[in-house]
Formats: C-alpha cells, sequence, structure tokens
C-alpha cells in the first residue's frame, strides 16, 4: 500500500467520528459515555446534512456532547470531513424516527435539532414527513426535563402541520427562540433566495413517564 494511502487509513481510524457498528446495536440503546468518552449534556441534530451546522455549533458549544444523524451516506462522510477536529462530535448514519424511538436513552437529550426537515411537499408523500404525533412522543421521551427541540423550515404548510401536531402534544409547550444558532447550509441558500423562514422551539414540560 503506498504510503499516502496507509497515513489516510490511520488518519480515518484515529479520527473519524461515525460511530462504528462495534459500539452500538439496532435492539439496545446507545452507551453514550462509551461512545462520547465522557458524560456531558447531549445535544443531536437530526438529518445533519454536510455538517457545516453541526461543527460551528459543536465548536461554539466544548462542553456539551453533539451526535449527528443523518441517513446519507455520501452527507455522513461530508460531516465526517467537516468535524474531524471537533472531539466532542459523533455521527450515525441512521433513520431519525428510528434513533429517536429507539437508540437514545429516555431523558438523554438536552436539545435537539430538526433543521429544514424535508417537506415531502406533495400531498402523496406527506406520509413520508417526519414530524408526525408519534415521532413528538418519542422526541419529548427521550429529552431531559426542560429539554428543548429547535425545528426550522421554509415550507408554510409543513410549519402549520407541525404547529398542529405541537399543539396537541400537552408535554411540549411553545418556548422562545432564545439563542442565535450557526446558520444551516440550506439556510444560507433560504437566505439568498430572501425565503422567510419559520421557526418552532418546543421545551418539554413534564417528566418522562
Ligand atoms: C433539507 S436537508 C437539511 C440539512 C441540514 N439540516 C441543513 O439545514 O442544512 C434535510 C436532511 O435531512 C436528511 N434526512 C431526511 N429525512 C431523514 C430521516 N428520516 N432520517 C435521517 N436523515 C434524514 C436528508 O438526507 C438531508 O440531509
Amino acid at each position: 500500500m503506498p504510503a499516502g494511502e496507509d497515513s489516510l487509513a490511520h488518519r480515518r481510524h484515529v479520527w473519524s467520528r461515525v460511530i462504528p457498528q462495534s459500539q452500538y446495536s439496532l435492539t439496545n440503546r446507545l452507551d453514550l459515555e462509551k461512545i462520547f468518552g465522557r458524560n456531558a449534556p447531549l445535544h443531536v441534530d437530526l438529518g445533519c446534512g454536510d455538517g457545516s451546522f453541526l461543527r460551528a455549533v459543536a465548536h461554539s458549544m466544548p462542553e456539551k456532547n453533539f451526535l449527528g444523524i443523518e441517513r446519507l451516506h455520501g452527507r455522513i462522510r461530508s460531516s465526517e470531513r467537516k468535524t474531524v477536529d471537533q472531539s466532542n462530535v459523533r455521527l450515525l448514519q441512521i433513520e431519525s424516527s428510528y434513533a429517536v424511538c429507539y437508540l437514545l436513552p429516555a431523558g438523554s437529550v438536552e436539545t435537539f435539532y430538526l433543521l429544514f426537515p424535508d417537506p415531502w411537499p406533495k400531498r402523496r408523500h406527506h406520509p413520508h414527513r417526519l414530524v408526525t404525533p408519534d415521532f413528538l412522543n418519542s422526541v419529548h421521551v427521550a429529552l431531559q426535563k426542560n429539554g428543548v427541540i429547535y425545528i426550522a423550515t421554509d415550507h408554510l404548510d409543513y410549519f402549520r402541520k407541525i404547529q398542529d401536531i405541537a399543539e396537541s402534544n400537552s408535554s411540549l409547550a411553545f418556548a422562545e427562540l432564545d439563542v442565535e444558532l450557526p446558520p444551516t447550509g440550506f439556510e444560507l441558500i433560504f437566505r439568498q433566495k430572501g425565503t422567510p423562514i419559520h421557526w418552532l422551539v418546543l421545551r418539554k414540560i413534564s417528566p418522562v413517564k
């Protein structure tokens, strides 16, 4: 093997932020202390895309652990490259609702970010949308007391639907956008086009059942 390839393989082995399959199973909750090598408040970026936001937000809060979840392999690789020097980041290539419902321990998450989830604009595709009553119930269970989920979308119809679902969930309360978050890749594109962006912040108000 040429020297260059060897050092690249070594670098990937040492620095990859992608959680290896040996460190989790699809039928058990994640062992977060083992995965991050420390105990710290957990922030989860659902559908982390190319990892730009994850890199920036993890850099701004080194005292927190950040988990990026993304279903597309290419975007996981891009996130991996972007967060290579960010020791508080881990990445998992998996479907978000499965991870929230079955892999995250109850009460383990301080903050979720769901930024520009795929809107599936055609009516017949609405069943593919991530935010459903069951999804918000799973978010509620995974959140710690007073934990929050930040949701942003450019799609007004999806935004209203999410508002409706949230209104009927009595364990999550509407809250103010009280932090300045770094822009995501998609947010920058929408801002350039002048597209309005709709934000929703939900805070857990009841303990894990
Ligand atoms: C519109 S992009 C937004 C990416 C990033 N959050 C941003 O704002 O730049 C949506 C991302 O979520 C991912 N995604 C969509 N549905 C998903 C799901 N159910 N589970 C995991 N990732 C998903 C897509 O592959 C894509 O990378």
